[in-house]
């Protein structure tokens, strides 16, 4: 297993719409261990293939307490969604910033699982949350795309400066 390299705002990689994932072969089930391990390392509750500058629909959760139960998902589509749920959201690509941001609160997603079995999962506050920021990143949206421009700008400014300083 491998750490990769998290793509970080204002990328444009980050933008990019991910593909469907046709074939779930050791090539998908390598990726998806290096991003478990990845997404582990950073400390983070969930990851998209698109932050790693794959543009497939892959993404994987683990929003236990205990970070021993994690969750794949590929090829995600939401089929219903209701009520509201608040959580201040991060996110790799936006290191150290922490915005309120208000989602449905419960939500069915069918898709593929590791093996690439159909899967439908129920899921609500967090893990609700949490599979919405991911499916959000596989369509190139970011959850500052969700704030005022002006408080966009401000965070953008802020990365960029850091950026430029890490020499990147
Ligand atoms: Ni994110």
């Amino acid at each position: 297993m491998s750490i990769l390299t998290i793509l970080e705002f204002p990328d444009e990689r980050l933008r990019k719409k991910a593909a469907l994932v046709k074939n779930v072969d050791n090539h998908i089930k390598q990726l998806i261990d290096d991003m478990l391990e990845t997404m582990y390392h950073a400390g983070g509750i969930g990851l998209a293939a698109t932050q790693v500058n794959v543009h497939l629909q892959i993404l994987v959760i683990d929003t236990s307490e205990e970070k021993n139960l994690p969750l794949c998902l590929m090829n995600p589509e939401i089929i219903s969604k209701d009520g509201e749920f608040e959580y201040k959201e991060g996110c790799l690509s936006v290191p150290e910033f922490f915005e309120k941001i208000i989602r449905p609160g419960r939500i069915v997603v069918k898709g593929l699982d590791r093996n690439g079995e159909p899967v439908e999962i129920e899921a609500n506050d967090l893990l609700s949350t949490c599979i919405q920021h991911e499916i959000d990143h596989l369509n190139g949206k970011l959850f500052v795309d969700y704030l005022s421009p002006l408080k966009r700008q401000r965070i953008k400014a802020k990365l960029d400066k850091i950026h430029r300083l890490e020499g990147r």
